[in-house]
């Protein structure tokens, strides 16, 4: 066992983890923050992203012990006062059926954004090539991050 000190959504965790516990484990069991899903376990489908020190990855594919001394945010951290404008463009372009790809889109999208706040379509594509969707066809997860991006800049600039 190995005690692990990180900071997740701006708060500080602590717990004992074995040193084989994924992270996205640690976050579902541990932590109590159920937002991020696990679809495979093996990083081929995007539905665990998080945010780890500033870039997305795949939870699934670090371990617990890994994220010793991190800053990480997950899905329930990217709301404040409301939804998200990621999540509300989401909402508007129907970018959401069953739900299952959605926080780990947002959140590869939300890494997206921090880092180029005007992304082209390719771009976009590029940033979500590592998310599947079994539901929309992206079209719409594409329009709803390229809306996003145009909602958070006209709110940054008034
Ligand atoms: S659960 Fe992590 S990539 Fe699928
Ligand atoms: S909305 Fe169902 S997998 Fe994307």
């Amino acid at each position: 066992m190995h005690r692990i000190k990180l900071k997740i959504n701006g708060k500080g965790f602590e717990h004992e983890v074995d040193s084989r516990l994924l992270l996205i484990h640690y976050l579902r069991e541990k932590a109590r923050l159920t937002g991020t899903h696990v679809g495979c376990d093996t990083g081929n489908c995007g539905a665990c992203t998080i945010i780890f020190n500033g870039k997305a990855v795949k939870s699934c594919m670090i371990l617990a012990v890994q994220a010793n001394g991190a800053e990480l945010t997950t899905i329930e951290g990217i709301a404040q006062n409301g939804f998200h404008p990621i999540q509300e463009s989401f909402m508007d372009k129907f970018a959401v059926q069953c739900g299952y790809c959605t926080p780990g889109m947002i959140m590869s999208a939300h890494a997206l954004l921090l880092e180029n706040p005007d992304p082209n379509e390719t771009e976009i594509r590029e940033a979500i090539e590592g998310n599947l969707c079994m539901c929309t066809g992206y079209q719409q997860i594409v329009e709803a991050i390229s809306h996003a991006a145009k909602k958070i800049g006209r709110s940054e600039k008034k």
